[in-house]
């Protein structure tokens, strides 16, 4: 059965899943590059960049595990890009350059409209004003069989948790301080919503620990 995964979403010691004031200059954040420093380490990522070294441990297995098996990916309109309000044009195409890592449709959240977005390689943008309900409903019917990814960023993330919609979450925690930014769990009780933690591995630059939806 086709499930709702999100993996390989970075995060703090103390929780921040992204730093502030997100631009151009800082994708992520005011130093949030900081979680992501495992992940553009290893050699799935190195190989993305047309790079043929990178490092293939553990952190790497995981990294590549997040790409096995998916049909569809979720999006939220931040972590597409720094735009904001009304989209000016259609200039922005995301941070990946003309052929992003995604090969499937990429379902994102946005309460403002726009054409859809057809790239290299099979990644295809679809904007969904609708809510969180009608992108899964929607990547569900892309994915088939496969699984939906929720790719980030923070408030999407906390919005499926919110509605208990996650399969399994795949942190990967890294020991840096953040102190401020976009917190993943702030006000979600996850063991009320019905989340355990299934298993963790240590990396070689995060530990890697997967909640999961108890069994009922
Ligand atoms: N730690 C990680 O592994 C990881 C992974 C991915 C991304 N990130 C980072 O996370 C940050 C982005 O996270 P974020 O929390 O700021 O934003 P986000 O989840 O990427 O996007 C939030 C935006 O998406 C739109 N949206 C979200 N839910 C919606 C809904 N139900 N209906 C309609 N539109 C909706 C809204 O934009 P509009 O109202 O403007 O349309 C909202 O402001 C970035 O810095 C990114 O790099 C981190």
């Amino acid at each position: 059965m086709s499930r709702l995964r999100v993996q390989s979403f970075g995060i703090s010691l103390d929780g921040y899943g992204a730093g502030p004031n997100q631009d151009l200059q800082h994708p992520l954040g005011v130093n949030g590059f900081d979680l992501m420093e495992w992940f553009v380490s290893t050699r799935l990522w190195r190989t993305m960049q047309g790079q043929a070294d990178g490092e293939t441990g553990i952190d790497n297995q995981m990294a590549e595990q997040g790409f096995a098996g998916i049909g569809a990916w979720i999006l939220g309109r931040n972590m597409f890009g720094p735009v904001r309000g009304p989209w000016p044009d259609d200039s922005w195409k995301g941070w990946w350059g003309d052929e992003p890592p995604y090969h499937t449709p990429v379902f994102v959240l946005t309460h403002y409209p726009r054409a859809p977005l057809r790239m290299a390689g099979g990644t295809e943008f679809r904007f969904v004003t609708e809510g969180i309900h009608a992108a899964l409903e929607q990547a569900k019917a892309a994915a088939g069989e496969r699984d939906v990814r929720i790719g980030g960023g923070v408030s999407t993330v906390r919005q499926y948790l919110e509605a208990a919609l996650i399969d399994e979450l795949h942190l990967a925690v890294r020991p840096v301080l953040l102190g401020t930014g976009e917190h993943l769990f702030n006000g979600i009780d996850m063991r009320a919503l019905g989340y355990e933690c299934a298993r963790s591995v240590a990396g070689e630059r995060a530990t890697h620990v997967f909640l999961r939806k108890r069994p009922r």
